[in-house]
């Protein structure tokens, strides 16, 4: 061999070793071990089922089971997830130490990805430390103000209308979407000085450009999650951060009056860590978000099965009206506006309304790092094993919530499902095995959501107050609810592919 050839021979081989080494690297040679799930790869290197998993996740996920079970891997944008869709595992693994099973590790890359910062465990300590101030005393200050300003967006609107009792129309979703965003945001980031007992013009008029904002980025989020933006939406997307950023700069915050202590103690516990002004800002906004993007979507949701099931609408309006008049708030022309804690208003029928949409309609994936080689036990007694550096993914919506087994006729909204008739509340059950949670819309174990005491206050208060204040009918009453958007499957609560007309005036 002379010395071109001997060169060639070399070089060759360290093409062949970098390409061997490339596939290496990204699991192409990946074999399933003994007890691990069963894999598949897909037919394209890298991607997998990248594209499919994406687009449509829920069909993708419904078809993986029928191939597979209830447990299966699938390679993802290079990355080995591993699917657990047997919800009986879903409390020791949600459990798990974050030795093993890490929330951490997911939550770094949505923080970097979305929020621009890289969260660290110092900042998961603090966001869980803080999470007592959405419970308890707190969470009562919270509703109560929250009432407050929800009844006076509700009813100034009103006030500008010829004929107190003229038809209204407006579009479900944003309408909806809209007033609890005001609503929470005045009442959770705070308002300008002396406007606490009057909102001001100028202050809602910036609070609904805001959610017009917000809106806007929010249909960036899903791709931006999977850093799969394209160069004019990554554009579109940081502009729009930068406002939010400018907007949310911790010194304005600051200017505010009425700020709800969970932001106040949040950012003053980030202070002492040292985290700079532009990390608090940041954190501000991720706040913003997380506390806004599940909320008014779920308030749309329940307000759309009500109009949609009349009998339903009857049940829970004839409950609350009740209620309200047991204690002493029955609204008549001229009465003042409604005064209540939530703890004085028992509504086992509302309750159990608000638990049927969130399961029909809250559909998060909770992932976790797989730190270690982790034995998962099914319910029929299997063990397997997940690698460790792989993901796990868990879907309570589709291993939970859609089970016949569990709620027959899954995908009707039933209103009383969730209380049996002396009003307590109903148990559900899966291979004869009573479930301590029978629905995960706010997810579980260590990072379940510290904000979901308020949620469902914030979804209770709107409808007691929508149902006391308004008679409400859909523009078209043949129009059925619309489907879900494929794309918002994963991301907590679902989002409609287009809204509905709905039309509403006073009642008194
Ligand atoms: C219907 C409304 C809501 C739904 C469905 C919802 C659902 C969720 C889910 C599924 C998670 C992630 C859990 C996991 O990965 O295991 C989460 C996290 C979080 N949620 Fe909510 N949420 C809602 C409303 C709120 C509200 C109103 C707030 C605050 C006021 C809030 C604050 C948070 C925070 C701070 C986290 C991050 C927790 C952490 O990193 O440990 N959420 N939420």
């Amino acid at each position: 061999m002379n010395f071109w050839e001997t060169v060639l021979c070399a070089s060759l081989a360290s093409l062949l070793a970098i390409i061997l080494g490339g596939l290496y690297a990204i699991g192409a040679f990946r074999k399933r071990k003994p007890k691990e799930p069963p894999l598949d790869k897909g037919l394209i290197p890298w991607l997998g089922h990248g594209i499919t998993f994406k687009k449509t996740p829920f069909a993708f996920l419904t078809e993986m089971r029928k191939k597979h079970g209830d447990i299966f891997t699938c390679l993802v944008g290079g990355k080995y997830l591993h699917f657990v869709l047997d919800p009986c595992t879903y409390g020791p693994l949600t459990r798990e130490s974050e030795n093993k099973l890490d929330f951490h590790a997911f939550a770094t890359i949505i923080s970097g990805n979305i929020f621009d910062f890289q969260a660290s465990k110092a900042l998961d300590k603090v966001a869980k430390m803080n999470s007592k101030y959405l419970k308890g005393k707190e969470l009562g200050a919270l509703d109560h103000r929250l009432m407050e300003m929800l009844q006076t967006m509700m009813l100034r609107c009103q006030q500008h209308k010829e004929g107190e009792k003229s038809w209204q129309e407006d579009t479900l979703f944003h309408f909806s979407f809209k007033t609890i965003f005001q609503a929470a945001f005045l009442t959770l980031f705070g308002t300008e000085p002396q406007s606490q007992e009057n909102i001001k013009e100028r202050e809602l008029k910036q609070c609904g450009e805001i959610f017009e904002m917000f809106l806007e980025f929010d249909r960036f989020v899903p791709q931006m999650a999977f850093g799969m933006l394209d160069p004019s939406g990554k554009e579109k997307a940081e502009r729009l951060r930068n406002i939010f950023w400018d907007l949310l700069d911790v010194e304005k915050v600051y200017e505010k009056e009425n700020i709800s202590t969970w932001i106040v103690k949040q950012d003053q516990n980030l202070a002492e860590i040292g985290e700079s002004d532009g990390i608090r800002t940041r954190i501000m906004f991720l706040f913003l978000w997380v506390s806004q993007v599940n909320t008014g979507p779920a308030v749309f949701w329940i307000l759309a099965f009500l109009l949609k099931h009349p009998e339903a609408m009857k049940a829970v309006r004839d409950e609350v009206d009740r209620i309200l008049r047991e204690v002493g708030q029955e609204v008549k022309p001229g009465s003042p506006s409604i005064n209540v804690s939530l703890d004085m208003m028992k509504t086992p029928l509302l309750d159990s309304a608000i638990q049927e949409s969130l399961r029909l309609r809250v559909s998060p994936f909770l992932f976790r790092g797989v730190m270690q080689d982790t034995e998962v036990r099914m319910a029929n007694g299997r063990v397997y094993i997940l690698r460790k550096g792989d993901a796990l993914v868990l879907s309570p919506f589709i291993a939970l919530h859609m089970d016949p087994e569990i709620y027959p006729d899954p995908h009707a909204f039933k209103y009383d499902r969730f209380v049996n008739p002396d009003g307590t509340r109903k148990e559900f059950s899966k291979n004869g095995k009573t479930l301590r949670h029978s629905i995960l819309p706010f997810g579980a174990g260590h990072s379940m959501c510290p904000g979901r005491y308020f949620a469902v206050n914030e979804m209770k208060i709107f409808v007691i107050l929508m149902l006391t204040y308004f008679d409400m009918e859909l523009v078209n009453p043949e129009e059925e609810i619309p489907p879900v958007k494929e794309s918002s499957y994963g991301f907590g609560t679902l989002k409609p592919s287009c809204d509905m007309r709905f039309k509403y005036r006073l009642r008194f």
